[in-house]
């Protein structure tokens, strides 16, 4: 019988596990990088359980892949110093070094990472149950971020590299350094997402304090001696800890000029009340969502399928632009569902090595028993289920539930599942979902399908107000990473693309003088002499 035997059948035994996929040992890591040096760690440490359980004599068990530091607050605050110490008020060597060698910098260390890329996607497979190809392109993705960043920062460097002169002031105008950047990414996307802020970050000229996600530290691990080696002294340092006991403090600092982070808005709001110059602080947040579809009366359903399968469940729905509730005109929701169902039964279950997973277990611990109680108050509150087997769970695996209908009594309404599970709305009225999208404490995207020209139209003008992108006849993605990815509302603060990053991280500064003949030979000796990396007229190519 399919939901037991088969959810239970999908675990295997240890020596079942293709050695290729296999980690060489457990990683046990007790260093970590601060102040330009490794430092040994031989107090608390965190347990790291794989989402892949292993069928043992005793039951199913999570696969223990390692450990990593516990330390205190008191290592916390010796990483900041350092990094305090490093950008030194802006005259550190970091910050004041040019542009050509902090590229530099940064090109050795992506070779250096290039070089760990095994170890690194096998690490993020066992930590975060995502597939095996799914981990493999989340790290070619950031290594090609990472050289489009550099890209991006040779253009902006040729344009500062002229003078500008109005109104018989002469001026250069380029982008500086912030400070420190305190920076935090996800467990969904625990390289990707980390570097598209910590690299612009970086290669702006600040300094760094970087705590690795919860799920998804181990996987840092095999950078960490390419960061002490490519950066000076003080540049990179990480942090390692429980988040609520080691960041309060770090916050209440003063210290910290740049948070990013990418979480929930409510870890957010907590942190950026803790700073005491709150004029001080910049922050550079991704946040939650809650993407919905439009399905109109209009639209080819069977590509509003396609797209919902990829849309609410890549990587079991653990995207921050995943779409979390689907509304369907009335007139086409029996078909609709009936084909949701179909195409999420086609998807293959199974262990993130094996060959065009779809659906693997889940990283967080709590996750399968919170989304229990999503669908079970849904039912309660009248919705139904409507696939074979939806929300039946093996202990980190859950299968895909498409709930309906949906209403705004139950959790999976507003609540962001963050998970395998589909709810789905019928509507009469496009009024409905515009107000729905109103009324969301979220703004991130929105995905509308429609084939209808005066329909889409109809709908782009209200909804670009809401959100920060509207899809046509596709689901919401981030990508391509070159587009501006932000959100309104509780879902994002600042802009991030391979160009905005840049500028996120950074803030412009102007040397202007007036135009007259002492003031022209003093700079061109300046330029000439080479002796200011700001006022400085090399191109970058
Ligand atoms: O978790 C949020 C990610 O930024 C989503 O990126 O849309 O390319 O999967 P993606």
């Amino acid at each position: 019988m399919f939901p037991k035997n088969q959810l239970d059948s999908i675990f295997v035994e240890e020596d079942q596990i293709p050695e290729e996929f296999k980690l060489s040992e457990e990683v046990h890591q007790r260093e970590y990088l601060s102040n330009g040096e490794m430092h040994t760690w031989s107090g608390e440490v965190h347990e790291v359980l794989s989402p892949v359980c292993i069928r043992t004599e005793t039951g199913l068990q999570r696969k223990l892949i390692g450990t990593y530091p516990l330390c205190s607050e008191k290592e916390a605050d010796a990483a900041l110093q350092a990094a305090v110490k490093a950008y030194d008020n802006g005259r550190g060597e970091w910050p004041t070094m040019s542009v050509a060698d902090r590229i530099y910098c940064v090109e050795q260390f992506t070779h250096r990472i290039i070089e760990k890329k095994a170890v690194v996607v096998k690490l993020l497979m066992w930590e975060i149950g995502k597939s095996y190809a799914d981990s493999l392109k989340e790290f070619d993705r950031t290594v090609e971020y990472i050289y489009a960043t550099i890209d991006a920062l040779k253009d902006l460097d040729r344009q500062s590299s002229k003078f500008s002169i109005e109104q018989g002031i002469v001026a250069q105008i380029r982008r500086s350094p912030l400070g420190v950047v305190l920076c935090m990414g996800p467990f969904n996307y625990p390289l990707n997402e980390t570097f598209t802020t910590l690299i612009p970050a970086l290669i702006m000229g600040n300094t760094l304090l970087f705590k690795p996600p919860k799920h998804g530290t181990l996987l840092h691990y095999p950078l960490l001696e390419a960061f002490r080696d490519c950066f000076p002294k003080g540049v990179v340092n990480t942090i390692y800890g429980r988040g609520n006991k080691i960041i309060p403090d770090l916050m209440k600092s003063g210290q910290v000029n740049v948070l990013t982070l990418i979480g929930s808005s409510k870890v957010a709001n907590e942190l950026k009340k803790l700073h005491p110059k709150v004029n001080r602080l910049r922050a550079i947040l991704g946040l939650d969502a809650k993407n919905a579809a439009i399905i109109t009366s209009k639209a080819d359903v069977k590509l509003a399928v396609q797209e919902t399968v990829l849309g609410a469940l890549s990587f079991n729905g653990q995207r921050c632009t995943a779409l979390k509730i689907i509304f369907i005109h009335s007139s086409l929701a029996e078909g609709f569902l009936e084909e949701l169902s179909a195409e999420v039964a086609k998807l293959k279950i199974g262990m993130p090595w094996e060959q065009g997973v779809a659906l693997t277990p889940l990283p967080e611990p709590h996750k399968p028993a919170y989304l229990k109680e999503c669908i079970a108050d849904a039912l309660a509150n009248g919705a139904r289920v409507v696939n074979a087997h939806g929300g039946e769970s093996c202990e980190s695996f859950v299968y895909p539930a498409v709930v309906y209908p949906v209403d705004k009594n139950m959790k999976l309404y507003t609540e962001e599942q963050f998970g395998p599970v589909i709810p789905v709305v019928p509507f009469n009225d496009l009024e409905e979902p515009i107000q729905y999208l109103i009324d969301s404490t979220h703004g991130q995207q929105v995905s509308i399908f429609s084939n209808d020209d005066e329909e889409v139209a109809a709908l782009i003008d209200p909804l670009v107000n809401q959100v920060s992108r509207v899809n046509i006849n596709c689901q919401c993605q981030r990508g391509p990473d070159v587009f501006p990815f932000t959100g309104r509302k509780d879902s994002a603060e600042g802009t991030l693309s391979v160009v905005d990053a840049l500028r996120s991280f950074s803030i412009r500064s102007l040397v202007a003088t007036k135009l007259n003949d002492s003031n022209k030979h003093l700079i061109n000796e300046i330029v000439d002499s080479n002796s200011s990396n700001f006022l400085s007229t090399k191109y970058l190519f």
